[in-house]
């Protein structure tokens, strides 16, 4: 799996963000730079990924060479992406770039922030962030985790979350195409509320929805 990078622009258009809560977190935050520009605008932003285990060399490579390899999934599959939200791929490699250097400032400066941990396991107590946002993990690697692994993921994100968990996209990698049993997951979450909401971005043709769990 990729730890790509990307930015805070990307983040406020997949979530709809306007103004952000007291606490973040960024669960699957790879080489975001969300946490670290979170932070800078006074918010309590905390990042969560299994890749904040490896050496801090190992961890410098894995999120340099996410970034061509996170091209070549787009050339592979060109014709299930559109440009409408980054104009044009050189606009999408600067944000990626500028995100995976700002994330490797953040990391090496303020590494309490920047938690190892996983899904459906995280190293937090209950309700201690206002917003959980959730992107290219759930549902996106729908081939690599299954239906009870899902369910145990997302009511994971809501035991950490006092109030919301915003998850982005809702399709798989690649062609994108739409995970069946996410029906079945929202059921079984209820009494939590959920909404399927539109969002002014999209990259993989028809993603342009995010998932939202209300408390
Ligand atoms: C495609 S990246 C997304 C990174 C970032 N959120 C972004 O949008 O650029 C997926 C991330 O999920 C992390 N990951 C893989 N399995 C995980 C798990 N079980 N729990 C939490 N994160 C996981 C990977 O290490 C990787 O950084």
């Amino acid at each position: 799996m990729l730890v790509t990078s990307r930015s805070y622009q990307e983040y406020a258009a997949m979530f709809d963000l306007s103004e952000l809560p007291g606490s973040v977190l960024d669960c699957c935050a790879g080489g975001s730079s969300f946490t670290a520009e979170a932070a800078a605008r006074g918010v309590d932003a905390v990042a969560v990924d299994p890749a904040y285990a490896l050496p801090a060399a190992e961890l410098l490579d894995t999120v340099r060479r996410s970034l061509p390899d996170s091209a070549q999934i787009v050339d592979e599959h060109a014709s299930s992406f559109t440009w409408s939200w980054y104009g044009d791929p050189a606009r999408k490699d600067d944000l990626r770039i500028e995100a995976a250097d700002r994330f490797l400032q953040d990391v090496a400066v303020a590494p309490d922030r920047y938690v190892a941990g996983s899904l459906p396991m995280l190293p937090f107590e209950d309700g201690r962030f206002d917003l959980v946002l959730c992107s290219h993990l759930l549902f996106t690697w729908a081939d690599q985790y299954g239906r009870d692994w899902h369910l145990a993921a997302l009511r994971e994100l809501i035991r950490v979350s006092r109030d919301e968990v915003r998850i982005f996209p809702l399709v798989q990698q690649g062609a994108g195409e739409p995970v069946d049993y996410l029906p079945e997951l929202l059921d079984a979450v209820r009494p939590v509320r959920s909404e399927i909401r539109k969002v002014p971005y999209e990259f993989q043709v028809g993603a342009d929805k995010m998932l939202v769990l209300k408390r």
